[in-house]
């Protein structure tokens, strides 16, 4: 039997063939387990006997039965190994990746040109109060400038009131970073903002990025220095050229409306050139600004007698939409990767 088992193992030429030969010998019906039970019914000089040369066929039979199998593995790996190559030199399928939103592409990039400026990024809430929003920003209950914001109010408090909306600006931004910080103050804050209002160019959720300096002698010059070296970073040219319009707003005195150039090329206004020196252009508004309202410096709990500073406040949507070209505002946040990809933001 020991002969006629290994010479079965030796000449299994599979793994499965090497299974059928352990079933035969060690199976339930197995020919050495049918051995072992003959064990039982033996005298105990038999069994003396016999006893360790069964189980020692039952070794000899498990041993060669696991080498065998680790011989055949082996060499189904060798098989594979040899037949199948990797060649690393073929193209790989294109991954589709990910990519950066156009608005975010411009917030990361304003960040980074007031980062050369000295400024710091600031945040506050998109749930705002009726405080910061208004009344801190000089615009108290009975302004008509809050009728021309729009506003999304949360439902009243008990005592009437409505105290919660969402913010129509992020010019609260400039009231709590006063309130937290200790002047010199040079904060950028970049983030969401709403209003009741939607056609091609106003959608009720859009970005806006302020700007605030509080310092000591900052004057309209500087106001003014910095809005030029900032669009002419972001636009990337050097023939931006400002029109500072006085206008009007409540947290502001003087304010201004900034106004830069533009070109016509191929029907599209193209930012920069003097419109004064050609036909071929015009004014385009993209920033209010001005200097900082003392009530609303005193309303953050600062000095106005000592600290003075300017403001400014711009729509980042529209900021992407006139360095890239792109004409509609809505297409901004309808997640049309073919739109994104049209303006090259998307593979
Ligand atoms: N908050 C103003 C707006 O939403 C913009 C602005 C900011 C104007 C700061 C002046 C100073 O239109």
């Amino acid at each position: 039997l020991r002969t006629d088992l290994l010479g079965a193992i030796d000449a299994a030429a599979g793994l499965e063939p090497l299974e059928a030969v352990r079933v035969h010998a060690l199976g339930k019906q197995g020919a050495i387990t049918g051995l072992l039970k003959t064990l039982g019914g033996m005298s105990p000089e038999a069994r003396q006997e016999q006893g360790p040369r069964i189980h020692g066929l039952r070794e000899a039979v498990t041993e060669a039965l696991a080498a065998r199998k680790a011989a055949l593995e082996k060499a189904a790996l060798d098989a594979r190994l040899a037949s199948e190559t990797l060649d690393m030199t073929l193209p790989v399928d294109g991954v589709a990746a990910g990519s950066v939103h156009p608005v975010s592409q411009v917030m990361d990039e304003l960040a980074e040109i007031f980062a050369d400026l000295g400024f710091t990024v600031a945040t506050g809430p998109e749930i705002e109060d009726d405080w910061h929003n208004f009344t801190a920003l000089n615009i108290p209950e009975t302004h008509p400038a809050r009728a021309m914001h729009d506003t999304f109010y949360f439902p009243r408090e008990a005592d009437g009131s409505q105290k919660y909306l969402l913010r129509t600006h992020t010019s609260p931004v400039q009231i709590r970073t006063m309130m937290a910080d200790k002047p010199p103050i040079r904060i950028i804050a970049p983030g969401r903002v709403y209003r009741s209002d939607s056609d091609a160019t106003h959608t009720p959720m859009f970005h806006q990025i302020e700007g605030l300096v509080i310092d000591k002698g900052i004057t309209l010059g500087h106001l003014k220095w910095t809005l030029e070296t900032f669009l002419k970073a972001f636009f990337e040219r050097d023939d931006i050229v400002l029109r500072l319009r006085p206008s009007y707003f409540p947290f502001t005195e003087p304010s201004a409306e900034v106004d830069v150039g533009f070109t016509w090329q191929n029907g599209k206004r193209v930012i920069g050139g003097d419109p004064r020196a050609s036909e071929n252009g015009g004014w385009m508004e993209v920033l209010g600004s001005g200097m900082v309202h003392r009530k609303v410096i005193e309303a953050a709990g600062l000095d106005p007698e000592e600290w003075q500073g300017f403001a400014f406040g711009t729509g980042v949507d529209r900021l992407a939409m006139l360095k890239y070209g792109m004409d509609d505002l809505r297409a901004f946040f309808d997640g049309d990767l073919r739109w994104l990809r049209h303006y090259g933001f998307s593979a």
